[in-house]
């Protein structure tokens, strides 16, 4: 089977239920780090990594996410006229290809595996990514590249994975590893959420890329922790059929801005990463830390 990674699954169809109020009506994959919305970053990342087809499984109240891949022609005429290409350049830069997108839909928030299952009909006998919008990375090259060159060498199905204090690994897929190659770690097991006893202190954060017959495995699969059906466990039974699950960890650092104190720490570290806005945010932040200790 070919290794080339084409297609992106990005599944955007749970509720957003830590984002309330503000989810009642904007999806959550819309809320913007600085100025670019948390989808956009997904995006950048997968074209970086080669990816030419974006599959989005969406759900009810998502029209928002669907509107913002249309070309804007009266915005950009509209900027053209007034000489603003600075801005033009921006806005062109969001623009996909006509059919590179494709929606699917959850009819209900079953769990993320039910989410990449949904997207079973676009796929052929081929690899495919998975990307969280979820967690944003900051990497050079970004997370998805470094793991499609590495699942180059090793094929497979591969997640990134990052080591967490043991007191963490219980929001998390968490790996137990057969083999340490350093970058690389071969899976003997993967445990969602465990409540004790974590295998080891990887865990599994939202880029996969799947081997097909993960898709199998979904085909089969019952709901799982939480009532949900959890990709998890349709990664742990590849393992279990003795095929390869392989964990990159990955070189950058990773928001979770699914939660409130990633989303702000996020803001905090692309801000700083803006030229133009550096200067002025820094110092704002170093005003703010002084304050902060003189009240302590
Ligand atoms: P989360 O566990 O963060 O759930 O899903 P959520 O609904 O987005 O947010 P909270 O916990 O209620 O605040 C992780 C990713 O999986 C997708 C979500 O959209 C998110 O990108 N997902 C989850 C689905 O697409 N469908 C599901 O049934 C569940």
């Amino acid at each position: 089977m070919s290794r080339t990674v084409t297609k992106a699954i990005f599944p955007v169809a749970g509720l957003g239920t830590r984002f309330l109020p503000a989810t009642k009506s904007i999806p959550k994959e819309i809320m913007t780090l600085v100025d670019r919305p948390l989808i956009q970053y997904a995006i950048d990342e997968a074209r970086a990594a080669g990816i030419e087809e974006f599959i989005f499984v969406t759900s009810r109240g998502k029209g928002a996410l669907e509107d913002y891949f249309d070309h804007a022609h009266e915005l950009e005429s509209s900027l053209k006229k007034s000489g603003k290409n600075d801005l033009l350049d921006i806005l062109r830069e969001t623009n996909m290809d006509s059919g590179a997108i494709a929606y699917v839909r959850q009819h209900k928030a079953l769990g993320l595996g039910h989410a990449v299952w949904c997207a079973r009909r676009l796929l052929q006998d081929e690899p495919v990514a998975v990307v969280l919008t979820d967690d944003v990375i900051m990497g050079e090259p970004p997370c998805l590249q470094q793991m499609i060159e590495a699942y180059q060498e090793t094929g497979g199905t591969m997640v990134a994975t990052m080591e967490v204090p043991t007191e963490k690994t219980k929001s998390y897929g968490v790996l137990d590893v057969a083999e340490d190659m350093g970058a690389i770690v071969r899976a003997r097991g993967m445990v969602e959420k465990p409540k004790e006893n974590p295998p080891s202190n990887l865990a599994v954060i939202g880029r996969y890329i799947l081997a097909p017959t993960v898709m199998e495995n979904l085909n089969k699969l019952k709901q799982g922790a939480g009532g949900e059906i959890q990709l998890t466990d349709a990664i742990a039974d590849e393992i279990e059929a003795g095929r390869d699950v392989f964990g990159l960890r990955f070189r950058g650092q990773r928001f979770d801005c699914g939660s409130k104190a990633g989303f702000l720490q996020a803001t905090v570290a692309f801000g700083l990463a803006r030229d133009e806005l550096k200067d002025e945010f820094g110092d704002y932040l170093a005003d703010v830390m002084s304050m902060r200790k003189a009240a302590e």
